[in-house]
């Protein structure tokens, strides 16, 4: 099991998401963490569309209504339960997700 706490669900409004940077396999990884209640999704911040970051403004990944991640680069919208792309130019490609868990409030890596 990992050691590598990510955040705290608190630090995240509920529906909203924010970036943090962790060490994966021994790379600093820039991370989209997303809440979603109790539950967190947490992806690469990598557009499939260009390989741009997806936040236009630091820890902005959520659409209008906070239904979809979006790529401030061209608008692409993606699925936050599985990082699926269903609108924009990626469509049909998808971010590439991180496994996690979460323990006792706590967001873990789970890799
Ligand atoms: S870089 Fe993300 S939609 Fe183009």
């Amino acid at each position: 099991m990992s050691q590598t706490r990510l955040c705290s669900l608190n630090d995240i409004e509920n529906g909203d998401s924010i970036g943090l940077v962790a060490e994966i396999d021994g790379l600093r990884t820039s991370l989209i963490v997303v809440r979603q209640g109790e539950q967190a999704f947490v992806y690469v911040n990598v557009c499939p569309h260009t390989g741009a970051p997806l936040d236009f403004e630091p820890g902005q990944f959520m659409n209008f209504d906070r239904a979809f991640i979006m790529c401030a680069m061209h608008g692409a919208l993606f699925n936050i339960h599985d990082g699926f792309c269903i609108q924009g130019p990626c469509v049909g490609k998808s971010l590439t997700p991180i496994a996690s868990e979460v323990r006792e409030g706590q967001v873990w890596l789970a890799v």
